[in-house]
């Protein structure tokens, strides 16, 4: 291990500065059309030629793009034109491609930066700010888990065959925390035998959700419940029950009676479908990167009332709800896990 001086903690803390900066000036990027303009111009644009067709003031967009070149985000030709270097177009260009991360750093940066920097009260007293509490809040939350239902299809089905086997089948299926319907859509898509059910207590993805269901024709087989998980009044009604990256959002006075009335809401057999983050039992695995993404989840959403359980404590939810047969894998190198069990 290399040697700890004053100077090596000073780059430490320089280096978590450099990329807060860099997090503002992808996101500003972002806002002003940067990205997509530089996306779209293969060949590159100079920063003049950037700021005319935006209509930008071009001394702070030449500032934003050397800048870029700086954090080699962008790389520039020896005639001015600044291009996006290789691979951003997908990470930061083209917003239709699943590896594209503007929507994680639009929510880092807008949302949940400024509930943190008006986080010290809510440390003083433990009380909770609600997150879901308007509709750019819901739809900015919802943007960065819009392609779970692509995350079902390459990385879960084909490790979990009998769930993909009884999709196609035809069965029901509810799930639970819905957001703005984004996973019962897709699937419904790709498997016209089943229907889902979604309950959530977000209003504003619910009104999402009920307008792409109608839109896409979906209301026949997709349905959606403005409540809580606590309050699901179904029993034995369907073969799966899904929660994704839902169960650390619910509140934990709450979160036995949600798992309990999932359990009583599944048919006997049925399954209960866990996708979430993972996070640390001790505390020498708080340095283990497979944790980077819950530990950086808890944090920011510390104010919000979000508690990452690990994996002992997940158990004794389901076992204590009265499930059994409890499978764990990884999904996507381990950023998530996947949880089944049995009723
Ligand atoms: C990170 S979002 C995930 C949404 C959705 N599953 C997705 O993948 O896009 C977490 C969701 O949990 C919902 N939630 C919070 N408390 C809940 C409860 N008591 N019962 C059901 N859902 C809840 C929130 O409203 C939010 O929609």
């Amino acid at each position: 291990m290399a040697e700890v001086s004053a100077a090596t903690q000073m780059g430490k803390i320089r280096s978590f500065e450099k990329g807060f900066v860099a997090m503002h000036l992808v996101n500003l990027g972002a806002k002003l059309g940067f990205l997509e303009a530089l996306n779209n111009a293969k060949e590159g644009m100079t920063a003049a030629d950037l700021a005319a067709s935006l209509g930008l003031h071009e001394p702070y967009v030449t500032i934003w793009c050397q800048t870029a070149y700086h954090f080699e985000i962008l790389d520039c030709d020896d005639k001015g034109r600044f291009v996006l270097q290789p691979f951003m177009d997908e990470v930061l260009g083209d917003t239709k491609n699943p590896r594209n991360y503007l929507a994680n750093i639009a929510l880092d940066v807008d949302h949940l930066g400024r509930m943190l920097t008006g986080g010290v009260g809510y440390f003083k007293t433990g009380s909770r700010t609600p997150f879901f509490d308007s509709p750019e809040r819901s739809a900015a939350g919802y943007a960065v888990t819009k392609n779970m239902a692509l995350v079902f299809q390459f990385m879960i089905f084909p490790k979990h065959e009998y769930l993909k086997q009884s999709l196609e089948q035809g069965i029901r299926c509810l799930d639970i925390g819905c957001g703005d319907g984004a996973l019962m859509i897709g699937l419904a898509k790709a498997f016209p035998n089943s229907t889902f059910v979604g309950v959530n207590p977000d209003r504003y993805g619910i009104e999402a959700a009920k307008s792409r269901v109608s839109k896409l024709g979906l209301d026949q087989r997709v349905s959606v419940e403005n409540m809580g998980g606590q309050d699901l009044p179904y029993k034995n009604e369907f073969d799966i029950a899904t929660l994704v990256v839902t169960l650390h959002e619910i509140f934990l006075e709450v979160r036995t009676e949600v798992v309990e009335r999932a359990y009583e809401a599944l048919n006997p057999g049925g399954r209960i479908v866990i996708l979430d983050l993972l996070y640390p039992s001790k505390l020498e695995d708080f340095r283990d990167p497979m944790y980077d993404f819950g530990i950086m989840d808890q944090f920011y959403e510390t104010c919000m009332g979000t508690v990452h359980f690990n994996s002992s404590e997940q158990d004794a939810l389901l076992v204590n709800a009265g499930f059994k047969d409890i499978q764990r894998s990884y999904v996507g190198k381990g950023m998530f896990e996947l949880i089944v069990a049995a009723k």
